[in-house]
């Protein structure tokens, strides 16, 4: 375990922003975390918790009066092999992409098509991480996790947690209530891609390779490739990834909208809904590649805002309210922040 007091949280929000935690805790296993909730009890330490991950979701609007709580569960242990599934447990702490690097390796499928999103493995199983058709609600089975109250440890079936687009119960009902130590994936011995979304299948028509030459690393790579091209690199231009969701509306909503502007992309969101992508939204009312002070709308995708050097929360904020202000004015539709404002 490692405890700091009074420290910069720059180094844990991908949006760079530098702000100060009265406490940051990183704990190396669910015992240490125990360990830590009952000395708190016993102490009578009423500072609140705050429980991050890889920090690519965090818009940090000011110094942090909290324990901020990081995982360094870093295991990875196979449960169960039956037929053509494995189930493995994947430690909090892992960094995502190093887990579909090490699944992939190791001859498990499924998760190709979230290669290279930032973050750790306990925040993806939050927020259900998703990229290019898939979800990590597709392989996700049970979350373990610790009540930071009680410090007992609780396990969850996946079907309890209301997993959906960039959301489950740790962010509704349960939020700020359990700590994420592990998470099971049921993964494949057998590969089957799935290539029809984000320009995958065209990309791999147009390279001239057939389905059945692909490999789950090339399928990665390509992932990659059409991220690295949209996506800038945090280490380069701090940014969480889509600042926005896309918005989901009822189909008479964008049937009103299609008839002005028949280009409008749209994608089946079931029930009778239409999922609108918020880039389109933000491009065409002309926001993408705007700054505002330094904060600015990322020139190649404009659903990522981006700091240009020492924004604070506030700048990001601002161009954020800006923004929803305009689609709403523009166009009547509501888009909401995917960044959590802590
Ligand atoms: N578009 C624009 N202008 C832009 C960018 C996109 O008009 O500047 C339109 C285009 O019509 C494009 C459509 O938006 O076809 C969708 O764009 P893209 O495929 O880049 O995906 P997205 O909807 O912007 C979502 C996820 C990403 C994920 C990609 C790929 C959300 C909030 N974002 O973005 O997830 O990587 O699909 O599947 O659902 C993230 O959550 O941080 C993230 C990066």
């Amino acid at each position: 375990m490692e405890i700091l007091t009074n420290t910069s949280l720059a180094g844990y929000n991908t949006f760079g922003i530098d702000v100060q935690a009265a406490r940051l805790v990183h704990y190396d296993s669910v015992e240490e975390l125990q360990s830590l909730l009952w000395q708190r009890e016993r102490e009578g330490d009423t500072m609140p918790l705050l429980h991050i991950g890889g920090g690519s979701n965090l818009l940090f609007m000011g110094d942090v009066a909290a324990t901020v709580l990081h995982s360094r569960i870093k295991d990875i242990v196979v449960t169960a092999d039956e037929g053509d599934n494995v189930y493995v447990r994947v430690g909090a702490g892992v960094t995502w992409d190093a887990w579909v690097q090490y699944a992939i390796d190791s001859g498990w499928h499924g998760l190709e098509n979230l290669s290279g999103i930032p973050g750790e493995v306990g925040a993806a199983a939050v927020q259900n991480i998703g990229a290019y058709g898939a979800e990590a609600k597709d392989a996700i089975i049970y979350v373990d996790t610790v009540n930071l109250q009680s410090a007992e440890v609780r396990h969850f079936a996946a079907g309890e947690l209301d997993y959906g687009y960039r959301t489950s119960r740790f962010k509704t009902d349960l939020r700020g209530r359990y700590a994420v130590t592990y998470v099971h994936f049921r993964l494949s011995h057998s590969f089957k891609p799935q290539l029809g979304y984000g320009g995958l299948g065209s990309t791999l028509r147009e390279r001239g390779i057939a389905d059945y030459d692909l490999t789950p690393q090339a399928l990665r790579q390509l992932v990659i490739e059409i991220r690295n091209s949209k996506l800038p690199d945090p280490a380069q231009l701090g940014n969480a990834g889509s600042f926005f969701k896309n918005p989901v509306v009822e189909r008479d909503v964008y049937s009103r909208l299609a008839a002005d502007y028949p280009t409008l992309p749209h994608y089946d969101a079931g029930e009778g809904r239409v999922k609108i992508p918020a880039a389109w939204l933000i491009e065409q009312a002309g926001w993408k590649g705007q700054s505002l002070g330094p904060a600015a709308v990322h020139d190649r995708q404009a659903l990522v805002l981006v700091n240009r050097g020492g924004a604070t929360g506030a700048d990001i904020a601002a161009l954020s309210r800006r923004i929803t202000d305009d689609v709403r004015t523009r166009f009547g539709i509501d888009i909401e922040p995917e960044v959590n404002f802590i």
